[in-house]
């Protein structure tokens, strides 16, 4: 394969990755609600739902990641192929296209508003912050206040949702128009046709399989957790240790630098094509070494739990320290405490016990204690981890017939 053909390719799948964004975009605005205390809640319903609204989310999630590899893979090559000169104009747009889809991925990175939501959004805030000068006052702006709360997320929102659409929605289409002939000719071909129909089906079936990832909701007292950045921003995650003494050469140098670089790359004299080849590959190694040292670096850090996962922990965890005093560490019933007062805690290995006990009749009981000797659980635990208790005691007590 040519560079000519892979600049040709990256830009039509880009420009569909794009407008598959925006639809499902759209898709996910008609379920969200952008509050502090509904925003997670409003995913995970989309999440429990299953099928097309939890495909729609799954497909915005990864179709940012493709897009951002495939938008990449379009820039290096047209600087590859010394177009930059040629198509300052085209190159321009390109650039502040890219840029306008990073912007999105900032500021859609913190919708879910799960853990990694939350404490992610806080540490880039943070080297927002080190920018010298402004650094506290556009951070400030993002966040509309001290704290990330409901006015940041609504910020987010309109930002992700409106404004940053608007721009990149007027600057591809002058794009498009401006390329309008070539893309013509491209477009007509069968195998460019094909091969679309088959991307996409493909893309589909992935987001069908597997869907995107949602943390536990966002707990702003939870300190030990560890965010890590999207892989695409590894590399700058990895710099950033090398500069901690001085923060601002990547929150302000680093960017700045690199744009001016991009942008002025159509007035640097030509270079040959083998300099071009030299300064890409090196660029995109640089890249590869600084995420390879980073990944390694985090080999041992624990997985991070899905939202269903995370539930399922925490209610073990909740159990061992509430209930198995009582009811045992198989939940037989017969806990130290329970066999020290010889109390008549049930069996919730029995099918007997399941079949004549309904999920109303439990939750009321953990809610709201039982007899003489069971304890109300209403001021510990909330509504949403009773019911995961519940969840936890069926899959792990109750006998499979
Ligand atoms: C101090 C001991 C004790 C602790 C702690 C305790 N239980 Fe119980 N639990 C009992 C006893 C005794 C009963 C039987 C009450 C009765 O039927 O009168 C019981 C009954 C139950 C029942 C049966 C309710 C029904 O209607 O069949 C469930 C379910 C249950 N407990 C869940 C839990 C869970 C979940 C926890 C932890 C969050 C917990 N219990 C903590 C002692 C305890």
């Amino acid at each position: 394969m040519t560079i000519k053909s892979i600049f040709k390719i990256s830009a039509g799948i880009s420009f569909i990755f794009l407008s598959l964004l925006m639809v499902t975009g759209w898709g996910l605005g008609g379920g969200y609600i952008p509050s502090d205390s509904e925003a997670f809640s409003s995913i995970l319903y989309l999440r429990n739902m299953g099928g097309v609204g939890q495909m729609i989310r799954s497909l915005h999630f990864y179709l940012s990641s493709s897009l951002i590899i495939s938008g990449f893979i379009f820039l290096i090559s047209f600087y590859i192929l010394g177009y930059v000169s040629r198509f300052t104009k085209q190159w321009y747009f390109s650039l502040i296209i890219y840029f306008l889809i990073v912007g999105s991925c900032f500021t859609g990175y913190l919708l879910p508003m799960d853990q990694n939501a939350f404490w992610g959004t806080l540490v880039r805030l943070g080297i927002v912050e080190t920018i010298p000068f402004f650094g506290t006052f556009i951070a400030n702006i993002l966040r509309g206040g001290l704290t990330i709360g409901s006015e940041t997320l609504s910020r987010f929102f309109t930002i992700h949702s409106s404004i940053i659409p608007i721009f990149l929605s007027v600057i591809s289409l002058v794009l498009i128009q401006s390329q309008w002939e070539n893309i013509k000719l491209i477009v007509s071909r069968a195998s460019i046709l094909y091969g679309t129909i088959l991307g996409v089906i493909l893309l589909y079936y992935w987001a069908f399989s597997f869907s995107a990832p949602l943390e536990l909701p966002a707990n702003p007292i939870d300190v030990e957790y560890i965010p890590r950045p999207e892989w695409y921003f590894l590399w700058l995650f990895e710099f950033g240790k090398y500069v901690e003494w001085a923060p601002w050469i990547r929150s302000a140098l680093l960017p700045l630098l690199g744009t001016l670089f991009l942008f002025g790359l159509p007035f640097i004299k030509q270079q040959s094509s083998k300099q071009r080849y030299t300064i890409a590959i090196t660029w995109c190694s640089v890249w590869l070494i600084l995420t390879g040292i980073t990944l390694y670096a985090d080999r041992n850090l624990p997985d991070k739990l899905d939202y269903e996962a995370a539930m399922f922990v925490e209610a073990k965890e909740n159990y061992q320290s509430l209930c198995y005093d009582c009811h045992g560490s198989t939940g037989k019933g017969d806990g130290p405490q329970s066999k020290t007062f010889s109390l008549e805690s049930p069996d919730f290995t029995l099918m007997a016990y399941w079949d004549q006990t309904s999920n109303d009749q439990i939750i009321k009981a953990i809610k709201d204690g039982k007899g003489e000797d069971m304890p109300d659980f209403k001021k510990k635990l909330s509504q949403q981890q009773i019911e995961e208790l519940l969840n936890m005691m069926k899959i792990s007590y109750r006998p499979k017939y």
